[in-house]
């Protein structure tokens, strides 16, 4: 929970996290000044802040001086920037641009008809085109900017280590290398142990799904899972519709296919199926991405009754749903409903698992559930990637799923993660001001916060900071068209004792926000990081 060390990073710009493809077909200035304008509008690079000399820049990126130059020309035309003789260029705010009717797209290519933000309809789908931009670089650099000793770090999505069941797992990995055969140690290229398999499809069995081991695949935990769909399933500029909010790394990964984006809309009951509906039939996405249990951020889950509908909107528009159940068995209401792959029969829906968040995330194991075509894809993407992943960590889970340990850790980290969240949530009601909506987090390990509209989560995240309290600013979680004024609590790893100290720092962060607010002062993000060096 507590983080350390000062600003480590002290000479990492704001622009890190722009990457260049020697690939892309864009010219590399249009690539920079795209990366740059993408911080400004949707990750939060704040007006006011200082961005890199051109020289630098040209060092950072490998590009060329006059490269650099013409994508700072770019930005500054579009109003983004703004260069002050011997001060240096630096971000505008949306009244000191110049143009003032509004920030058109920095793309200088006329945008395809459908790559516009589309106005009218439902409302609840919206488009836009992000290509290939590094939402979790920024997000992280972002927290290691102003991280000061003794934080309270809300930030992480992790879990908690004091619940690892490690002496267990030293025991199975230990008969492992005495008990089994030299050959599990050789290279493989199948889908997995074949023990590992049945227990999984076992497990979903259980759950309602029509599925044998055959239509398992083993994989290096769930990110290598939404790597392999992207690679199997996507083309650059289709389409693909997710909630918004939704677990950001995944959306980085099909990010990177430079795909479209159609925003869904989702309930404490999960994606609405108006939503999949309107933005299948409007936009008829290639693939539909829903994070079904303990959602990612909110703490969803999808009910049960919304499955028929989403799965007929999919079907109709042939898009391939991918349902990530990484955290399901970290429910705190009951059971979790069944998986949307239980009440589909065809081949339309992956199913990913990892065992991250129930166990350790150093396990790296996960695992997908896809049938036919899918399937035969993904086990060739998977042998592409890495072969197979490490045997040994399979057969050590193998030995911890059989044993009663398995029963036991899952009973034990419900309790505790519940507690936590309950305090987390009992201790946040009584600081956050009227006009906020806090999700229920019905599993895993964290809390949606939406700010009353026209709160900027990223200028609260300045004075929380100097309050010594972090978290995540909501930004990254949204497909297109994120909300400003909404963040990530994260609750694994915070003890109940130490909830409401975290609540006061981030009540006493709210006020002095909306008392800025109120005055018009802002405080600009080079100065909330000092403000965390200097509190030190
Ligand atoms: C919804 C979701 N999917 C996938 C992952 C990635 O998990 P893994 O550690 O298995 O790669 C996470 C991790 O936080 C997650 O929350």
């Amino acid at each position: 929970m507590v983080m350390d060390g000062v600003n480590k990073n002290k000479g990492v710009g704001p622009l890190e996290c722009v990457v260049l493809h020697p690939r892309d077909r864009r010219p590399l200035y249009q690539q920079l000044a795209e990366g740059v304008a993408f911080q400004i509008r949707n990750l939060g690079l704040a007006p006011g802040t200082r961005l890199p000399a051109l020289r630098d820049i040209a060092k950072s990126h490998g590009v060329a001086l006059v490269t650099a130059s013409q994508a700072y020309e770019a930005l500054a035309a579009e109003g983004l920037i703004a260069s002050r003789t011997g001060r240096g260029t630096f971000v505008l705010s949306a009244a000191e641009a110049p143009h003032s009717n509004g920030r058109a797209n920095v793309s200088s290519p006329p945008a395809r008809a459908r790559d516009r933000d589309v106005e009218g309809g439902d409302a609840e789908a919206s488009i836009s085109r992000y290509g290939a931009q590094n939402r979790r670089v920024a997000a992280l650099q972002l927290l290691r900017w102003k991280v000061a000793p003794g934080a309270i770090a809300l930030s992480n999505g992790h879990t908690a280590p004091e619940t690892y069941p490690l002496p267990d797992f030293a025991r199975c990995y230990a008969r492992t290398f005495l008990d089994d055969p030299a050959e599990i140690h050789q290279y493989r290229a199948d889908r997995g142990d074949e023990r590992l398999r049945e227990l999984f499809a076992d497990r979903l069995r259980a759950r309602g799904a029509d599925v044998s081991p055959d239509d398992i695949l083993i994989v290096s935990g769930a990110q290598q899972a939404l790597s392999l769909v992207a690679e199997s399933f996507l083309e650059p500029g289709d389409f693909v519709a997710a909630e918004a909010p939704t677990y950001f790394a995944a959306l980085e990964v099909f990010d990177q296919r430079r795909v479209s984006w159609v925003n869904l809309a989702g309930d404490a009951d999960g994606v609405k199926p108006a939503s999949v509906r309107d933005g299948t039939k409007r936009f008829s996405p290639r693939l539909i991405y829903l994070n079904t249990a303990a959602h990612n951020p909110s703490g969803a889950f999808l009910s049960r009754s919304r499955h028929r509908a989403i799965l007929d909107a999919a079907a109709e528009s042939k898009a391939v749903v991918v349902e990530d159940q990484t955290c399901w068995p970290l429910c705190f209401d009951g059971e979790a409903p069944p998986p949307l792959f239980a009440s589909s029969d065809g081949a339309n829906v992956v199913l990913i698992e990892s065992l991250s968040k129930l166990l350790f995330p150093s396990l790296r194991i996960g695992y997908i559930a896809a049938r036919g075509a899918a399937m035969r894809s993904l086990y060739a993407a998977k042998l592409r990637a890495d072969t197979f992943t490490t045997t040994v960590a399979q057969r050590a889970l193998v030995r911890f799923l059989e044993s009663k340990s398995a029963a036991r850790h899952l009973r034990n980290a419900r309790f505790l993660y519940r507690r936590r969240r309950d305090a987390l949530l009992h201790a946040l009601r009584r600081v956050v001001p009227e006009g906020t909506v806090v999700s229920a987090s019905r599993g895993g390990v964290n809390v949606w916060v939406e700010l009353p509209k026209g709160w900027s989560s990223v200028d609260l995240f300045g004075h929380a900071a100097r309050e010594g309290l972090l978290f995540l600013p909501g930004a990254p979680f949204y497909p297109t068209m994120p909300a400003q004024n909404t963040l990530r609590l994260s609750y694994g790893t915070l003890p109940e004792s130490a909830a409401s100290d975290a609540m006061a720092r981030f009540g006493r962060a709210l006020r002095s926000y909306a008392a800025a607010r109120r005055s018009g002062t802002r405080l600009a993000g080079d100065d909330a990081g000092r403000g965390i060096v200097a509190a030190v």
